[in-house]
């Protein structure tokens, strides 16, 4: 099964390449699709590519990336374990945040990477991601983060995106509680379905 997602993975990364759904292919080196295990439990999905994962044509590679590495590691869940890519592919100018148009264009090919990979966890790194997949009238990251939302029998959970920890050092402590809970949703071992709520735009 992991091979046939992988081979699917691979296909839809390759139709990507060619996507003219909204203006940012043309102004960026390159899609940058997504990584990771084909057949993970859980997907980590962030805002945009910035200007080292545009050049590297990988997500998550820069300073951010290198802090939800370390993350990733400390909660037991290796990058390379999990998947993780964004809600828009190509790098908006200036790392601004995508807009939702831009979100709107791009989210069919995060619904087909949610298609072949089915993960039963789908954590959403910053407003931008949590806005785009649960709906823009949260009104901050505050007011759900930590908390799971379903949609479709898949968990959802947004937390602070790495960039935030870097400028505020007092979202640290709620992140790693997150990433606890986060941990123990996906390795079977605490109670993964607790609190969930089920506001927010649908899913799929
Ligand atoms: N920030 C994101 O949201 N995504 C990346 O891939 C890198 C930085």
């Amino acid at each position: 099964m992991e091979a046939k997602q992988a081979s699917a993975l691979e296909n839809l990364a390759k139709e990507t390449c060619s996507c003219t759904k909204c203006p940012l292919r043309s102004g960026c080196n390159g899609v940058v699709f997504g990584e990771g295990n084909p057949a993970s439990p859980v997907m980590f999905v962030g805002e945009g590519p910035g200007q080292t994962e545009d050049e590297l044509g990988r997500p998550f590679v820069g300073k951010a990336g290198q802090l939800l590495d370390k993350i990733l590691q400390a909660a037991d869940l290796p990058r390379g374990d999990v998947y993780i890519t964004n809600i828009v592919k190509c790098r908006p100018p200036g790392n601004r945040t995508p807009t939702a148009e831009e979100m709107n264009a791009c989210l069919p090919w995060l619904r087909l990477q949610f298609a072949i990979i089915r993960p039963k966890y789908i954590i959403l790194l910053g407003l931008a991601a949590t806005h785009g997949i649960l709906g823009a009238d949260i009104p901050t990251m505050k007011s759900c983060r930590g908390q799971w939302f379903e949609r479709k029998g898949v968990k959802i959970m947004p937390t602070y995106h790495p960039a935030a920890l870097l400028r505020n050092p007092q979202f640290k402590k709620p992140v790693w509680e997150d990433f606890i809970v986060i941990r123990d949703a996906v390795k079977g071992t605490g109670a993964g379905n607790q609190n969930v709520s089920n506001t927010g735009k649908e899913e799929s």
